[in-house]
């Protein structure tokens, strides 16, 4: 095979020598991945994609007289002599480990001891840490993105968050530290440059990003070790993909989860009935009814209690046969009781976590309970196959993972917890709580996997490689407009994280909701790869039909849209699949090298071809958007907007900014009201041409079509369909690449914009 020019000649492993004594590693894994550690994190509990390129020369170097390390494209890695690595970008500052002498923490202690004076619990904080290291801030325009499910804008700069599965029901603001998800994947611009960190340790992580010095930030972790991977790139989109191919491939789900979600806690049968009714005879489209704890008989997992929902193998089925699947919930904690099944068969193997050599006891929902030990292979078999037990039993379509992080209403868990792994290592809780939500859901999705199913399994709390396993959800968000705001900074920066069939709860969770923020909530939502509306245990009622006729005839004409636009959503979970190109994104994604992008948090991308501007603040009837480079015509009106301009939109309360780009083709299905296969039959596509532009004068985008069953894993055995439409102004052509799927399309219709 012919060298890639790019690797020929690099080393791929530097030894950096301090004192003659080996103190630093520099691993290049391809020109895009260089891993610099001092003792590499012990990261066999989670999966890393760790091939190097092939054609790289195995060359090791000692660096104790050299300086710069190697230079490959327009990156230069050099070292000083205390050991600091940096990359020089066509010789520009491009990314420096910090090399000042004012490095010290400063803790703003009193803040916590204010809390404590005022009876609160006093926070822990970190001050000690096994591992750090510091990364120079170039000035104050650095601006940085990521971390995963943080309730911030975009650019988290200045904030300092803490990588810690948390359950925290307070309302979660912009400087909340820790949420349900710890994901160490960041990325950096300045200058223009771009580059990306990733920290490999499950344990607990701080990451300063310029709380106490504005020159630098640091990560620091109590027991991981000095070890992290620094991602060279163009831009985001580069960086994120090869962030994806180290962390991926996430869960490709079904077609199905796709649709719309209903949920609350939790649903009596004659709100489920209800809610059914408004399915079939209003057409309001949906495909999941979630069931919340209630549903078991006193919170105890895979148990159903009777007096509350009397029947739920037929009510599953009543759904099921108008196309909508029932997604029941499932909490870790087993309730300690002896006599109860699930509870005897672990405490009889050693299947739950101990402390001190006996069984660990918290409590969550059901009172006093034990933690399954999901880090044992036995245990995993046992609830796998105690999943699709249930499944069976009850005509269960989807499993929702809750409090996995793991809650706990007793205090948290200490710190020496123990799990023992099927060679009867211990693992103690400070390495494997924030991984104990990827075992669970790992467990789970192996009982649909096991059929030749995807997986429709949702998780709250993750790790960096979670999504390997399940869909996800932020959490308990809260009727607030605030929390409207935060929702696409969060979606999206999941979505750049490999975590792409990610949710908010619509319309928010605690507090109650009012008629104009389901409607902008909606509005602004609608086209978020996984759409599920919830709500808290005496909250204000907030399904669309809820309100009043107005807003129940506004959301359902969005949900009518997020079902026409259904082919396009699709694709975009293909895309995301196969290499972690975000369903919803930041402006920036696209547009890096337009400035104005780089603090919009108003406005997102759904894929490449479609712009959302929502109105996100109550009372407000026009907005300000901001269009990058193009010409964006809005889907209802069909007005033009010229790129790298601001405009004043109206949008009156059913109205939201929505444009598509120009020239675009977009794939769409025409009023189904569930993803059911058996009632598609004709695929439209939509050609974008604004007001008055005549068609023949647009050079249309070529567009690329996946078809498959939207179920099983046939399509990892290359079953499916793709095919690339263009179009001239005229005539639509296709050309299929792959054509291994019978087709459910009788037909492919132009359908005019
Ligand atoms: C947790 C979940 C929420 C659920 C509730 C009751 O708070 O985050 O979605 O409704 O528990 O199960």
């Amino acid at each position: 095979m012919a060298k890639n020019r790019r690797t020929q000649g690099m080393p791929t492993r530097v030894e950096l020598l301090k004192n003659n004594k080996l103190s630093k590693n520099i691993e290049i894994l391809n020109p895009n991945l260089i891993r610099i550690f001092e003792k590499k994190n012990d990261t066999s509990l989670f999966s890393l994609n760790l091939e190097k390129d092939e054609d790289m020369e195995e060359r090791f170097l000692d660096i104790s007289s050299e300086r710069v390390i190697t230079k490959f494209g327009d990156f230069e890695v050099k070292v000083d002599d205390c050991l600091n690595v940096s990359v020089l970008k066509n010789g520009h500052r491009y990314f420096e480990e910090y090399s000042g002498d004012d490095t010290e923490i400063r803790i703003i202690d009193q803040v916590f001891d204010l809390a404590a004076l005022e009876g609160h619990a006093k926070q822990e904080h970190i001050v000690e840490f096994k591992a750090r290291c510091n990364f120079t801030l170039f000035s104050d325009d650095d601006k940085i993105y990521g971390l995963g499910d943080k309730t911030a804008h975009f650019n988290r700069r200045d904030f300092e968050y803490i990588s810690w599965n948390s359950d925290e029901p307070t309302q979660h603001n912009e400087t909340y530290r820790s949420l349900y998800k710890s994901i160490n994947f960041l990325m950096v611009t300045h200058d223009g440059m771009w580059y990306g960190l990733f920290y490999p340790s499950s344990y607990k992580t701080v990451w300063n990003l310029g709380k106490y010095n504005k020159k630098y930030m640091y990560y620091g972790s109590e027991k991981g070790e000095n070890d992290y991977f620094l991602i060279l790139g163009e831009g985001p989109s580069d960086i994120v993909k090869t962030y994806y191919k180290l962390i991926g491939p996430q869960l490709f789900t079904t077609l199905k989860f796709m649709g719309a979600h209903q949920s609350r806690w939790s649903y009596s049968e004659a709100e489920a009935r209800e809610m059914l009714r408004h399915h079939v005879e209003d057409h309001w489209p949906l495909d999941f009814i979630h069931f919340d704890i209630d549903y078991m008989e006193d919170y105890k997992v895979y148990t159903v209690n009777n007096n509350y929902i009397s029947d739920l193998k037929s009510l599953s089925a009543e759904f099921k046969k108008d196309g909508v699947g029932v997604i029941t919930i499932l909490d870790p904690g087993v309730k300690l009781q002896e006599g109860y099944e699930i509870y005897d068969y672990l405490t009889a193997h050693n299947g739950f976590a101990k402390k001190d050599g006996v069984d660990y006891v918290n409590a969550v929902w059901p009172g006093d309970s034990k933690y399954p030990n999901y880090f044992k292979k036995e245990v995993r078999d046992y609830l796998t196959a105690a999943t699709a037990d249930f499944m069976e039993k009850y005509g269960i379509s989807g499993i929702w993972c809750d409090m996995n992080e793991p809650a706990s209403f007793k205090g948290p868990l200490p710190s020496d917890v123990e799990f023992a792994d099927d060679e009867g290592r211990v693992l103690y809780h400070d390495r494997v709580h924030n991984l104990y939500a990827e075992y669970m859901s790992k467990t789970v999705a192996q009982a649909f996997i096991q059929k030749n199913k995807r997986p429709s399994v949702i998780t709250r709390a993750a790790f960096a490689t979670t999504s390997r396993y399940t869909t996800s959800w932020n959490g308990d968000n809260q009727s607030l407009w605030d929390h409207l705001r935060a929702s696409l900074p969060q979606l999206a920066t999941m979505n750049m994280s490999g975590f792409a069939m990610n949710s908010v709860d619509v319309g928010g969770f605690g507090n109650d909701c009012s008629k104009e923020l389901l409607i902008r909530w909606t509005e602004a939502n609608i086209l978020i790869p996984y759409f599920r509306n919830h709500s808290c245990k005496n909250s204000r009622y907030q399904e669309p039909y809820a309100f009043d006729r107005e807003t129940y005839d506004i959301c359902k004409k969005y949900y009518q849209l997020r079902y026409d636009l259904m082919p396009y959503l699709y694709d975009l979970q293909w895309q995301a699949h196969a290499d972690g190109s975000p369903m919803i994104a930041p402006l920036f994604y696209y547009y890096p090298e337009e400035p104005r992008t780089l603090e919009e948090n108003t406005e997102v991308m759904i894929g490449e071809l479609l712009l959302h501007a929502p109105i996100l603040n109550q009372g407000q009837r026009s907005r300000l958007v901001y269009f990058p480079e193009g010409r964006w015509v809005d889907l209802f009106t069909k007005k033009v907007y010229e790129g790298k301009k601001e405009y004043i939109v109206e949008m009156e309360l059913g109205a939201t900014g929505l444009f598509a780009r120009e020239g675009a083709l977009l794939p769409m299905y025409q009023g189904l009201t569930s993803l059911d296969k058996k009632q598609i039959d004709t695929l439209y596509i939509c050609p974008v041409a604004g007001e008055g532009t005549d068609p023949e004068n647009i050079d249309f985008l070529p567009y690329t079509n996946h078809e498959d069953d939207g179920e099983s894993l046939d399509y990892e055995r290359g079953i499916y369909n793709e095919t690339v439409y263009s179009y001239d102004g005229k005539k639509l052509d296709a050309v299929k690449v792959t054509g291994r799927y019978p087709s459910d399309y009788k037909q492919v219709k132009i359908l005019p914009f």
